[in-house]
């Protein structure tokens, strides 16, 4: 069975880009495949001009592609502040700097008072706040985030939504960013992709897919939260 054909899809640098489509439709095997997860059959990979398909995660990491998981890949039995800290060290930096980088993503996620506490008791949104944490602290030029604010409480989004914009306006970020909730993604995002069933249903400018029929065609109902959340 193939999870993905055909796609083809940019990430410029200062853009927030929405990944949307049903549950299956391919977008954690994409995000897979572009941060090196997943090797693909076919096809490649570029950043910055440069073929990296055959790139190991890590090395991509350096080079500037971050990622967040849609579920765990957090070191359970190491806090909060640590798990920040390995992640920068993870792609070069000395010790020092990644005790600052971590710090200040502490404050940047409101996460400081969970510093201490071990990454395995955080609930939800709290460790998906950590991971993406942990992705800034490789200090990305391109970010793909796989489905960052499902677990996050109400009065959480809207700051949630301000680091997004923070990224793309004062760091110049590239951001890729997956989620069930359409109202979410058109807030946010410059330009959508909609993935059905491994390929590009509808890309362009986020209003217009969002009023696309075919888009809502492709969702049961066209309803404003589309699929299940969650069990990938
Ligand atoms: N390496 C693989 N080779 C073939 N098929 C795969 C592979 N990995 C996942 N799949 C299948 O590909 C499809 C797409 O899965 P994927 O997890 O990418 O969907 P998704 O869009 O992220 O869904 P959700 O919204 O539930 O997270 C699924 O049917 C899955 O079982
Ligand atoms: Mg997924």
């Amino acid at each position: 069975m193939q999870a993905l054909s055909d796609v083809s899809f940019e990430l410029g640098r200062g853009e927030i880009v929405g990944l949307i489509g049903p549950n299956g439709a391919g977008k954690t095997t994409l995000v897979n495949i572009m941060s090196g997860f997943d090797a693909p059959d076919t096809g490649r990979i570029e950043m910055e001009g440069e073929d990296i398909t055959s790139w190991k995660p890590t090395k991509r990491a350096t080079a500037g592609l971050a990622r967040t998981f849609q579920q765990g890949h957090l070191f359970a039995g190491m806090n909060v502040r640590e798990n920040i800290a390995v992640a920068a060290l993870g792609v070069g930096a000395r010790g020092r700097a990644a005790g600052r980088r971590a710090a200040e993503l502490l404050t940047l996620l409101d996460l400081e008072h969970r510093a201490d506490s071990e990454a395995r008791s955080l609930p939800h949104g709290e460790a998906s706040k950590l991971g993406v944490a942990r992705a800034l602290a490789t200090d990305p030029n391109y970010l793909l985030m796989d489905e960052p604010a499902a677990g996050l409480s109400e009065p959480e989004v809207p700051p949630f939504v301000e680091i997004l914009n923070s990224l793309r306006s004062d760091h110049g970020i590239g951001v890729l960013l997956i989620d069930h909730n359409i109202e979410l993604i058109v807030e946010v995002c410059d330009r959508i992709v909609v993935l059905d069933q491994g390929r590009v249903l509808v890309a362009g400018a986020a209003r217009e897919v969002r009023d696309n029929p075919a888009v809502a065609a492709a969702y049961l109902g066209g309803s404003s939260v589309i699929g299940e959340a969650g069990d990938a």
